[in-house]
């Protein structure tokens, strides 16, 4: 179990999708229409951190051209769902040969192929911890890599290693950059961002979490690689219509705030009360496309 539950998913999913920066994935479509794919006739991409699969979802449907995404997550439950859930997405599922349907420790969820508005999608699901295996993981054949709400979660040394192996283009969405506001404000939310970022920095299994500061870590590592790379924003503008997921940001940020314990606790259960109701609030994400010219 990661701590990502599938409800906390699936709640953030639409607003997710909808908060990618298009610009940028205009570019990404147009680099894989332009490169010399692995497998000439269909693209493949490996996604790290899948969860249940929503990076796909988002993504796919603007790819016009047969699709092998490898789905890679140490969470077997949320593989799972992965599984169920794209399968409930896709129009209809497909009998195709899948390339390798054998089940094994690595790939211990049967591969589906779908289709989804006329394009034919083929996921393998691998239950890796890419604090280990990420090696594996980045040798395997792929035009593109890909993650969503990640990078922000591991380490300035094993991003470091992970850039010094990486060779394929690479795309992540929805990296958190610390930017939060909340409306309207209040004096104790400079205090309570403050810790939350304390937290954001902890151990989520790959040491002290750059959080924040992933995304600049990242472009930094592969500049000096010699990739071409593009950062930009994906904030979730959040209304009223967003309810549900406000109230579980309030309730998981002040429980993190909690944690770092240094907040008089008084003052986070005010906070959490009056932001669980807040009508509208702004969390800064950036998204991050590089390739070697
Ligand atoms: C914030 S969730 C994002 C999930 C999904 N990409 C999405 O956008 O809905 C982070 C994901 O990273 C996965 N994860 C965290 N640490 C991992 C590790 N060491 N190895 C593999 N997956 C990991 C979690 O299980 C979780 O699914």
């Amino acid at each position: 179990m990661s701590g990502f539950s599938t409800d906390w998913l699936s709640l953030r999913e639409p607003v997710d999708h909808r908060s990618r920066n298009l610009d940028l994935q205009a570019q990404v479509l147009s680099y894989l229409e332009k490169i010399k794919t692995v497998y000439p006739g269909s693209v493949h991409i490996t996604d790290l951190g899948s969860g249940t699969g929503s990076n796909l979802r988002a993504l796919a449907p603007h790819i016009n051209s047969v699709q092998y995404w490898t789905l890679v997550d140490y969470d077997l439950t949320l593989l799972k769902a992965a599984r169920s859930t794209l399968l409930a997405w896709a129009d209809s599922e497909i009998n195709i040969p899948t390339g390798g349907s054998n089940v094994n420790l690595l790939d211990p969820i049967k591969p589906i192929s779908i289709l989804k508005q006329s394009n034919t999608i083929v996921v393998k699901f691998k239950c890796v911890d890419l604090f280990n295996d990420y090696q594996t993981i980045l040798n395997e054949p792929a035009d593109l890599i890909t993650a969503a709400a990640f990078f922000d979660l591991v380490a300035q040394p094993w991003l470091t290693q992970f850039c010094t192996h990486l060779s394929k283009p690479l795309y992540t969405v929805l990296t958190y950059d610390g930017v939060e506001k909340w409306s309207p404000s209040e004096v104790i939310d400079a205090d309570i961002l403050n810790a939350f970022h304390q937290h954001q920095r902890t151990d989520k299994g790959f040491g002290s979490a750059l959080g924040p500061a992933a995304t600049q870590c990242l472009e930094n590592l592969l500049r000096a690689q010699h990739f071409t790379t593009i950062c930009a924003p994906s904030p979730w503008i959040l209304d009223h219509h967003d309810s549900a997921l406000i109230e579980q940001l309030a309730i998981g940020s002040a429980k993190a705030v909690r944690e770092i314990g240094s907040v008089p606790l008084f003052e986070v259960n005010q906070w959490e009360q009056s932001r669980i109701q807040a009508k509208r609030c702004e969390i800064g994400h950036i998204d991050f496309f590089c390739y070697k010219a």
